[in-house]
């Protein structure tokens, strides 16, 4: 079978290798896409002799393992390398099951650096309106840090290297980006370092007294230097946590990562998707931080089963409830039309996705509502005919003007391959305009 090999310090070829020998309690799988992790761009510089690389992987079964999932399962599993290939072998303890609606691409995306933000989270125990300090925040493992992180109610300081590297984790839940740590305004309860360098000690010094420091990489390959007497300055009694990610089984935690994906309240950031013969190309671009979030190869054009009208629109209305803006973003077509009724500023045809996402429904949340206050969507009912979809539901806030609107609403989806096309909206114009619109009401 065809794979990937390390040739020549840092740089990779392809081969025919040996195909795989499943052991007794391990399934083969095909895989249809890998992801490339910052440490194995370190690895492919010193590799072992022998030693493949890739770590996640995402296909499907094609020799089911004893206590495994059967033929046919879409798949995501964590390997110890050697993912880099037409087929791998893993045990059940490193697999997790895919459903439809994830794509190989988005799945080959989560393991190693959805495993590592989520262990993260989980030695640092509740962040419930703790303060957190993320250096080297734009990566694969800073994007999923700083949803999760946030989800748990933390409040992120996201250090990144410009705007558009960062833009993903505000809408992710990051509370504000700087462009240099020494710049982060603190003090911080917790500190994630995986920058190292001049980075950590700048970033310990935002600790509060008794703060920690958990550190987990060192992306700028240059060495911490420590001064003892540095401590006397910096908070009193902070501890710096070294961290590791490998836990014995992954079989759980990849399922958590999927169910979070699947629910919508996990968005993997795949900054490139390629095909596999590009993977020396892909590479130098991760090394040269060309790429932000996570670098995904694909064998296999296959995609994931596009999701059912009734369903795109369910989580689109449930995103809209949420304040959920990349699940919203995701939910349209790129040439989506809304169609918003009667005579007010707002009605009329709003085309294309960032028209309808970023000045349509923007527009309603900015500048519509008072700032601050709650605008909270009840989804009535959903009904479905083919590509058809009808969706009801209650809007209310606190308009800007002061008064209270509250509507009832309906909106005719049109869904093509996932995706809403169209949407034509009713409501009660007259309740808007009196108090969305105070001054459009005068005589
Ligand atoms: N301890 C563990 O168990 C564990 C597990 C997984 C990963 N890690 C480590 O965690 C770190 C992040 O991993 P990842 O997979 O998210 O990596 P990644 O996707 O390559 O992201 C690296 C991030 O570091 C930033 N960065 C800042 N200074 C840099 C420099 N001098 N050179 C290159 N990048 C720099 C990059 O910013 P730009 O956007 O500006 O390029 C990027 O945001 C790495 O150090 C990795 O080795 C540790």
């Amino acid at each position: 079978m065809r794979a990937v090999v390390p040739v020549d310090t840092g740089r990779i070829g392809f081969a025919d290798v040996d195909d795989v020998r499943p052991g007794a309690d391990e399934m083969v799988i095909e895989v249809a896409a890998f992801s490339i992790n910052r440490g194995e761009t370190f690895q492919l510089e010193r590799p072992q002799d022998g030693w493949r690389p890739g770590k996640d992987i995402a296909g499907r079964v094609i020799e089911a393992a004893p206590d495994g999932p059967p033929v046919g399962t879409r798949v995501v599993a964590h390997l110890p390398h050697s993912g880099w290939a037409e087929r791998v072998t893993a045990p059940a303890t490193q697999v997790a099951v895919l459903p439809d609606t994830i794509s190989f691409a988005q799945a080959a995306a989560l393991p190693l650096a959805g495993l590592t933000a989520l262990r993260l989270l989980r030695t640092a125990g509740s962040v419930i309106g703790r303060r957190i300090l993320l250096t080297g925040a734009s990566g694969g493992v800073g994007h999923y840090f700083t949803e999760l992180a946030a989800g748990a109610g933390a409040c992120v300081t996201a250090v990144v290297s410009s705007p558009a590297r960062g833009e993903q984790l505000l809408e992710l839940g990051a509370q504000d980006l700087v462009y240099d740590v020494g710049d982060a305004p603190g003090p911080y309860d917790l500190v994630f370092e995986s920058v190292g360098g001049e980075s950590l000690p700048v970033a310990l010094s935002k600790l509060v007294p008794g703060g920690d420091l958990i550190w987990f990489g060192e992306v700028s390959r240059q060495p911490v230097t420590l001064d003892f007497f540095d401590f006397f300055t910096a908070p009193e009694a902070a501890r710096i946590r070294h961290f590791h990610y490998v836990h014995g089984r992954d079989d759980e935690d990849l399922a958590t990562l999927v169910r979070l994906v699947a629910s919508g309240r996990l968005h993997p950031e795949l900054g490139r998707v390629e095909d596999w013969s590009r993977t020396d190309a892909v590479l130098d671009d991760l090394r040269e931080r060309r790429i932000r979030g996570n670098a995904v190869l694909t064998l296999h054009e296959e995609e994931a089963a596009p999701m059912d009208p009734k369903t795109v629109v369910t989580r689109y209305v449930e995103a809209v409830a949420a304040g959920d803006l990349p699940t919203i973003r995701a939910g349209f077509a790129p040439d989506v039309v809304w169609t918003y009724p009667g005579d007010l500023p707002l009605s009329g045809d709003w085309k294309g996705r960032e028209m309808v996402v970023d000045e349509f429904l923007g527009a309603a949340a900015g500048n519509l509502f008072a700032p601050g206050t709650p605008v909270t969507i009840k989804l009535v009912n959903v009904i479905a005919d083919g590509e058809q979809v009808f969706a009801e539901w209650i809007a209310q806030a606190t308009a800007r003007a002061g008064g209270a609107y509250d509507n009832k609403c309906g909106g005719v989806f049109t869904v093509r391959d996932g995706l809403i096309v169209a949407v034509r909206e009713y409501l009660d114009t007259d309740h808007a305009r009196r108090v969305l619109f105070p001054a459009e009401s005068m005589p």
